[in-house]
């Protein structure tokens, strides 16, 4: 099977641990030179050693435009451009709204919304600077299209991402950079560990037509297929790796009496 990103300077926000983490992984085997940076300098230092001598790990706060700024310009002196942004890096939260403080809102927004905006706009000059095009993946959510307990901070900075990949692709269809969102379902990763309680996991089986939760991995592939010359004409669209959740509607099971109106 071809290497779909032979050569590719790929990024990785997030990506020492979970969705990130496998989505390097799986633009390390087709084959790009993959840069993860994370919040946790260690892990994505120790990310990179896994998958090679190509692979490059950085520390950095997305949220800090001068670290963003050092991340990038790292990147540059190590690898001479950036091809491919996956703009993975986020912060979960489950919190009442009456009980949302300002500061867990700012923290949230800055990690969630700001930092993917200061990712993706100095990626996107480089991108422009070498003349040679891109790809931006943007990380959206369910939380960020559908109301949810809890989410008022966290969707409220998704649902902004989702909006700004939008603009990101009709502002940068010029420079032939493409632009889109993945949007991860219910995903078994640390993240959700900490935002799904017993009852949200119970619903989740319920509401997903698939009833089962995503891998990492399924993320990845979709991530991988956005990012690849075969999603060329793919542009400022918004791809739910979700099991049909946000497709379903009122699914009552076969062997259930129909309610009566
Ligand atoms: N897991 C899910 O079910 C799910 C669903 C929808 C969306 N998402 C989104 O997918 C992305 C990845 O989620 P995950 O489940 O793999 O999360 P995770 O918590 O397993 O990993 C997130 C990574 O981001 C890093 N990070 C956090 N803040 C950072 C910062 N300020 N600067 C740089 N790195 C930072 C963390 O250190 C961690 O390595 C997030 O944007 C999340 O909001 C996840």
């Amino acid at each position: 099977m071809s290497r779909r990103l032979e050569g590719k300077v790929a990024l990785v926000t997030g990506g020492a641990r979970g969705i990130g983490l496998a989505t390097a992984h799986a633009f390390a085997r087709e084959g790009a030179r993959v840069v993860i940076a994370d919040l946790n300098a260690d892990g994505a230092r120790e990310a990179a050693a896994s998958l090679g001598q190509d692979a490059l790990g950085l520390g950095v706060d997305v949220a800090d435009p001068a670290s963003v700024t050092t991340m990038i310009a790292a990147i540059i002196k190590a690898q001479g451009r950036i091809d491919i942004l996956f703009n993975n890096a986020g912060i979960g939260a489950n919190t009442p709204f009456l009980e949302t403080r300002l500061e867990d809102w700012n923290r949230i927004l800055g990690v969630n919304l700001t930092g993917a905006f200061l990712v993706a706009q100095g990626c996107a000059r480089e991108m422009v600077r070498v003349g040679e095009g891109g790809k931006i993946v943007n990380v959206a959510s369910l939380s960020g299209q559908r109301d949810a307990n809890g989410r008022a901070a966290y969707g409220s900075a998704k649902a902004g991402l989702e909006l700004l990949t939008k603009v990101m692709a009709v502002e940068l269809a010029e420079h032939a950079i493409n632009v889109n969102n993945v949007v991860p379902g219910a995903i078994e990763t640390d993240i959700a560990k900490i935002m799904h309680d017993q009852a949200t996991r119970a619903a989740y089986g319920r509401l997903i037509p698939m009833t089962r939760y995503g891998t990492p991995e399924e993320i990845a592939d979709a991530v991988v297929f956005l990012c690849s010359d075969e999603a060329r004409y793919v542009h400022g669209h918004t791809l739910n790796v979700d099991g049909g959740f946000r497709e379903a509607g009122l699914m009552f099971k076969r062997d259930a009496p129909a309610p009566s109106a």
